[in-house]
């Protein structure tokens, strides 16, 4: 049986039973990834697996700050009685966490939202197209994907940054493009003259009509800035690529993560969806005529 359950109720991991109440989690490591970028490592407290699928997404706590919704960036097919978030430091909880040390802790509630479809990928090409920090929760699947690869068909990852020195994960990255397996593009806005940069220079799209599209076959997974989207899905139509054949992980304003507060409303003109329990990773046939949506 597959150990990925695909059920898209919040899966809540807290101690009392109630989605609010934060559950302690320790951080057990840290890595500086960028400037202003760390990987956190976190176990719980309680000794419980977090057990998120891939794309979920945590609310993070720290007492007397606030909280923020961030993606789980390991895949749970790694790491098992641990779980990884990549954070940047742009405001008050994240900032403060950066400030922690290994062996403080925070709270945690979720994994929360929808997270990819991980049944309806398996056995078709994927072409992974993550901008900056979205490669965050697009690691997870493609870690996962990697640990089952007989599992999946062709994968294809294109992955964009402002500059060379903003790119996350080099390790995986390098080892992504040694693969024999995968088909791996990377490119950078811009790139300064002292810097050595083997990649394309030029925004992400540039990278997309070099994809072998298989238009029975392909589905596209896309997470990255606001403005990224719209050039991403004008070029993969270019590709005529189905639109039932996307998926996009969408970020919005959260506050309870489990669709009770409105904060992560998308209107549509008969329909109002929630980011954080219908998404955040939605199908674009499905989310495209929501106006707020993109
Ligand atoms: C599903 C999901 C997954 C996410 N995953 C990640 C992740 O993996 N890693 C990550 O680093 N981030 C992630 N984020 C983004 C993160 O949740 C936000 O950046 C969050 O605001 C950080 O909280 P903070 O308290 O540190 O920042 P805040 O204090 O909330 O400030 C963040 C920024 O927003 C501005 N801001 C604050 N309040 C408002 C407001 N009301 N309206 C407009 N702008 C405002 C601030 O000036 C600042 O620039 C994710 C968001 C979502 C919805
Ligand atoms: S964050 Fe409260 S409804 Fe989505």
């Amino acid at each position: 049986m597959n150990e990925i359950s695909q059920t898209k109720e919040a899966k809540v991991v807290n101690p009392e039973g109630s989605p609010y109440n934060p559950q302690k989690a320790r951080i057990i490591g840290e890595r500086q990834l960028t400037t202003d970028t760390k990987l956190f490592e976190l176990e719980l407290e309680s000794g419980e697996r977090l057990n998120q699928d891939p794309g979920q997404f945590v609310e993070l706590s720290i007492p007397g700050v606030g909280e923020a919704p961030i993606s789980v960036t390991s895949s749970p097919t790694r790491r098992l009685d641990s779980f990884e978030l990549c954070v940047r430091a742009v405001g008050n909880v994240t900032n403060t966490l950066h400030k922690t040390n290994i062996g403080d802790t925070v709270g945690i509630r979720g994994p929360f939202g929808t997270g990819f479809p991980v049944e309806e990928l398996r056995g078709h090409d994927l072409l992974f197209i993550a901008g900056g920090l979205g490669i965050a929760p697009l690691r997870s699947l493609i870690n996962y994907t990697l640990d089952r690869r007989d599992e999946f068909n062709n994968l294809n990852i294109l992955y964009g940054c402002k500059r060379p020195c903003e790119q996350m994960f080099e390790d995986e990255v390098d080892h992504w493009a040694r693969r024999q397996d995968i088909y791996h593009e990377a490119t950078v806005d811009f790139c300064p003259d002292n810097v050595c940069w083997g990649g394309n220079i030029g925004v992400i799209t540039e990278l997309i009509p070099g994809v072998d599209i298989d238009l029975d076959n392909t589905y596209a997974i896309v997470c990255g800035p606001p403005v990224m989207y719209k050039f991403v899905l004008e070029e993969l139509d270019e590709k005529d690529l189905p639109h039932e054949q996307i998926y996009l992980s969408l970020e919005r304003r959260m506050k309870c993560g489990i669709g009770k507060c409105g904060h992560c409303q998308i209107n549509g003109a008969e329909e109002v969806l929630y980011a954080c329990q219908d998404g955040p990773v939605f199908n674009y046939e499905k989310v495209k005529g929501f106006e707020e949506a993109i």
